[in-house]
């Protein structure tokens, strides 16, 4: 069963909670998108903890789209985060920095943007709890599908076939069946959930489109 992520890219807190609430009992966890403005052109507002006194009803992990990802891992980790998601494009050393994540008793993930090759990354993925497979540019939410990534997500499942991999930027349904298809575990959705009008039909959906039984 594909697991259906919402994606969280919130301007305030009020935006983060209000999206927050709308998926609470939808979902088993959802992404935090984190964004400095300097690694993506866009800021979201993401206090750890300020989301930590929220008591969330559900797991979440964090999305650094962050110049210097590796220098939030500790408030993260006070605050709950159950997987923090770096990306590769962002840090020297990729399996240090998912060494990393993991002294801090997180899941550790590494993101590869659309023009990020899979065997740039090929040795540290041994370190990775989970690979995320951009099917955008990060920064905004709304962005059309780039189809690299579901070449990306079949040549990852058949070099490692235990790896969760997980899929972020464009999702939607028709996509999403074909991304299962690929091998793909986990599906990151920000605008098809948030700009539906309604989030549970909306997830009910990508879930319908990803069953392959
Ligand atoms: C990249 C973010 C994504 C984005 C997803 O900008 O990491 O999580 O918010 O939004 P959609 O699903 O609309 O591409």
């Amino acid at each position: 069963m594909v697991e259906i992520i919402p994606a969280i890219l919130a301007k305030d807190e009020k935006e983060f909670r209000r999206k927050a609430e709308s998926v609470a009992d939808l979902c088993e966890t959802i992404q935090i998108d984190v964004m400095d403005g300097a690694f993506v052109d866009n800021v979201t507002w993401a206090d750890p903890k300020r989301i930590d006194l929220m008591r969330l009803p559900m797991a979440f992990e964090v999305h650094l789209m962050v110049k210097d990802p590796l220098a939030s891992l500790d408030a993260w980790s006070v605050a709950g985060c159950q997987r923090a998601i770096v990306h590769a494009e962002a840090v020297e050393d990729v399996a240090e920095a998912l060494r990393q994540i993991k002294l801090y008793g997180m899941e550790a993930g590494v993101s590869l943007n659309p023009e990020t090759s899979v065997a740039s990354v090929e040795e540290a993925l041994a370190e990775a709890d989970v690979v995320q497979v951009m099917g955008v540019h990060p920064g905004w939410m709304g962005q059309a599908f780039q189809p690299v990534a579901i070449e990306k997500v079949r040549t990852l499942r058949e070099k490692f076939p235990d790896l969760v991999i997980e899929v972020d930027g464009g999702v939607a349904v028709g996509i999403a069946r074909e991304l299962a298809e690929a091998g793909a575990d986990r599906l990151v959705s920000g605008s098809a959930v948030f700009n539906s009008g309604a989030p549970a039909k909306a997830i009910d959906a990508l879930r319908a489109d990803t069953d392959l039984e």
